[in-house]
């Protein structure tokens, strides 16, 4: 990854209501490295929407600039700006596809709009359904397909152009788990197989942890944390960000041990222990009992993969008077 595909800075938005004015985003400064995969996180109405329309000049700042590999989107005009659109694919939570058009009439819409000749839009399509995964499916229409499917074909849809930034909106939040796994591992091949830089936004903490390299977590329009996922993952610094990661990474009590701790309280500390990078593999507990003679209960945990690298969480209980000993190994 060399330098940043996308650049966020000191952007603000702001739009008029009545009476005033509400305000979307407030000082955003981001950067997206160039064909990393970076998702932001955050609450219904916390500006993520907002914030991805400003890449693709649907939205202009009120203050600040953004930029795509170093062109200014904010005050691009005309042909400037159809430029940027060309290299910026999206995809939505709502597929957008054209009822009346087929597979191979809706990957085409883009192609024809940038008046590619007839000839090449043929072949063109032909790729990108096979680069998908839609082979059979080439003839049908929305009606026809599954949500997956819709996806897949909004996919090729964004990368008729060739596109060097894809934007995604929520693009899995209408899919079962399964569905939003080969969905996912799609944007990850396309990623990988022609580099292309993509900036995603989500609700969901485990959307990051299995395809982004590089998150932020947007609250009330501003960024209150980002960096490498698994930086974040390992030791979040913000409470927003911790209540997002207790759904997945076992960072929490399961319900039914907390229940037993609160109706019978067995005078033990309750450690979490994180394990990350190198460290995650180590017998922890083995040198807790040989080294120190603590005995520790283990309450919950679970170890995960984030990206290619371990990262595990443990719930232990230690008797109260050895908690400070065990914290400090
Ligand atoms: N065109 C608009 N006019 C007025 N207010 C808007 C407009 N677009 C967004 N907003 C406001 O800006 C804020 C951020 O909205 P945005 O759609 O970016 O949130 P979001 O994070 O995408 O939420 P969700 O997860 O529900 O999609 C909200 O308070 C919203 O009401
Ligand atoms: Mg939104």
């Amino acid at each position: 990854m060399t330098g940043a595909a996308i650049t966020f800075e000191g952007l603000g938005k702001s739009f008029p209501k009545a009476g005033g004015q509400v305000m979307a985003l407030a000082d955003i400064t981001l950067s997206v490295p160039q064909g990393s995969i970076t998702g932001i996180i955050g609450r219904s109405g916390a500006g993520k929407s907002t914030l991805l329309r400003m890449v693709n000049g649907l939205e202009r700042p009120t203050t600040g600039k953004v930029s795509v590999a170093g062109r200014d989107v904010g005050t691009a005009t005309g042909s400037g700006l159809r430029a940027i659109r060309r290299d910026v694919g999206m995809i939505f939570q709502h597929f957008n596809l054209l009822a009346s058009r087929s597979v191979r009439g809706n990957i085409a819409l883009p192609l024809e709009v940038a008046g590619t000749p007839r000839g090449q839009i043929r072949a063109r399509v032909d790729q990108l359904i096979d680069q998908v995964g839609l082979g059979a499916l080439a003839d049908r229409y929305p009606a026809e397909l599954s949500g997956g499917q819709k996806q897949r074909v909004g996919i090729a849809r964004a990368l008729a152009t060739g596109p060097k930034v894809l934007l995604s909106d929520e693009a899995t939040s209408a899919l079962d788990p399964e569905t939003t796994q080969t969905v996912l591992d799609l944007l990850a091949q396309i990623n990988r197989d022609l580099g292309l830089t993509v900036l995603l936004i989500t609700h969901e903490m485990a959307v990051l942890r299995d395809i982004a390299s590089h998150m932020a977590v947007i609250e009330a329009g501003r960024i209150v944390e980002a960096g490498p996922t698994y930086d974040v993952f390992a030791r979040p610094a913000h409470a927003t960000t911790r209540s997002f990661l207790s759904g997945v990474t076992g960072a929490t009590l399961p319900a039914f041990v907390a229940a037993r701790l609160q109706a019978d309280p067995p005078g033990d500390q309750v450690i979490r222990v994180t394990f990350a990078g190198t460290h995650a593999t180590d017998p922890m507990l083995a040198r807790l009992a040989t080294d120190l003679g603590i005995s520790a209960n283990i309450l919950g945990g679970t170890i995960e993969e984030i990206g290619t690298r371990p990262f595990g969480n443990l719930l232990i209980s230690v008797p109260h008077d050895r908690g400070d000993q065990a914290r400090a190994s």
